[in-house]
């Protein structure tokens, strides 16, 4: 029996601005009122704009709701003009960052060496890396997708000892998912989670494994997350467009139970 608390992220991607912020956190507090993180953990991944917003929020109303960037800075300072540091989000209370995103990498032209350098640049930072891998519709439908997921996978956690990757979060997105409403079947997710999983163990160890926690993510809703959620392998979910409503979103983390 696994030990893993489950992890629901909302990854609200270039949407809303600080004052929308302000008040979806608000209405999301408001309904996880008395919510245990310790059951099931909650996070945010907001723009960078509206951080200090949401950090002032859950502070002020100590909110069981974590929070997080969806980019960061290979660089720890200087001149990077455009560029976030993890001590700058460090020093925003944030706990999480997500790495690797499939927008980051079609649209921004991230490949693994610069995934591998920001997971390694949130870690010592003090943050904790949610490594996005996951396959286009053309390696799906070539039948590739686990070992495309895993090359990315492995290229993400190059370097990284033990100890390192056992504070990483990983979360399978099939590009075909994304923001499609084409949600991949319970057994498509569980496939490539427990061939993730799998690989942590061989490429790291057996308590690396069973630690770090793999989430699905691609068109999760409230109506499809508990079947998602009821795979093995699976441990939480990255939500897209459905974690832009509060009640979508806390109806999402009460369907992780
Ligand atoms: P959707 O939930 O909108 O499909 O987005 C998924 C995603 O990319 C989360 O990072």
């Amino acid at each position: 029996m696994t030990t893993r608390t489950p992890l629901m992220v909302g990854n609200w991607k270039m949407n809303l601005d600080w004052t929308q912020a302000q008040a979806l956190v608000e209405e999301l507090g408001d309904l996880l009122k008395g919510h245990d993180s310790s059951s099931v953990e909650v996070a945010v991944l907001p723009p960078f704009v509206d951080l200090r917003t949401v950090q002032v929020v859950v502070d002020a109303g100590k909110l069981p709701i974590a929070y997080g960037a969806q980019d960061i800075s290979q660089h720890e300072s200087g001149a990077y003009t455009g560029e976030i540091s993890g001590a700058m989000l460090t020093a925003l209370g944030c706990t999480f960052v997500a790495v690797g995103h499939s927008e980051r990498r079609q649209y921004h032209g991230e490949d693994e060496t610069i995934t591998n350098a920001k997971v390694k640049a949130a870690l010592a930072a003090g943050l904790t890396p949610i490594l996005c891998v996951g396959e286009p519709l053309e390696e799906r439908k070539a039948g590739n997708q686990v070992e495309y997921t895993l090359a990315q996978l492995k290229g993400g956690l190059q370097g990284l000892s033990p100890e390192e990757a056992a504070k990483v979060v990983v979360a399978y997105e099939p590009v075909w998912a994304i923001g499609t409403g084409e949600v991949a079947t319970p057994e498509d997710a569980q496939e490539v989670c427990g061939a993730i999983r799998e690989t942590l163990g061989s490429e790291f160890s057996a308590e690396v494994a069973d630690s770090v926690r793999v989430l699905y993510g691609g068109s999760v809703k409230s109506s499809n997350v508990a079947e998602i959620m009821a795979k093995p392998d699976v441990d939480g979910a990255l939500v897209g467009g459905a974690s832009l409503k509060a009640d979508e979103f806390a109806k999402i983390v009460e369907g992780a139970r």
